[in-house]
């Protein structure tokens, strides 16, 4: 199987599985995992995500994320677990697309909130009817920048990394 030379860009909403996917997908594949999230921890100097949003707010996240994902855009060969919300802004999905291949987790809202619960690390997971509202806001999104679906309802995270390498191979 000849998998993409290009970056595996892992997009889906919360609770989709990004950052567990993208580790077993770095291990199968022997490539280096960015976790989009930490870089924005990183630069805003705050300990959490929940931090940035309470302290700074969600702008200056979004600043970050915009600014972390400039960062990463030379990178090659890389599995890159975006935040959900990469989609909401066409300026990072444009850097992701440079050299990477998107590939979405497609997941329902009943099993997002079932993996995410008791929701209290995730500031746009707090009040599950906006987060609901969000989900259905974002769907067209995903399924927009996306070059690869993958389904992971009831799925294992193994199962879902070996049907995302049969996709970009
Ligand atoms: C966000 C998703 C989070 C994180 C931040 C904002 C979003 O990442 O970037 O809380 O807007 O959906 P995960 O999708 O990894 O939880």
């Amino acid at each position: 199987m000849k998998v993409t030379s290009k970056n595996i860009v892992v997009i889906g909403f919360m609770g989709s599985g990004k950052t567990e996917v993208s580790k077993i997908l770095g291990k199968k594949l022997d490539r280096h995992v960015i976790e989009v999230d930490d870089l924005i921890i990183a630069k805003s100097k705050r300990k959490t995500i929940n931090d940035i949003f309470e302290k700074d707010g969600e702008t200056v996240f979004r600043e970050f994320e915009i600014q972390a994902s400039k960062d990463i855009k030379e990178v090659k060969k890389s599995i890159i677990s975006t935040g959900g919300g990469a989609v909401m802004n066409k300026i990072i999905m444009d850097y992701y697309k440079e050299n990477g291949e998107i590939v979405y987790l497609e997941t329902s809202f009943h099993e997002c909130a079932k993996r995410l619960e008791p929701f209290s690390d995730r500031p746009l997971f707090k009040n599950i009817l906006a987060a609901r509202k969000l989900f259905e806001f974002r769907r067209p999104l995903y399924d927009y920048y996306s070059d690869y679906m993958v389904n992971t309802n009831g799925k294992a995270l193994e199962q879902v990394a070996d049907e995302t390498i049969r996709k970009v191979s």
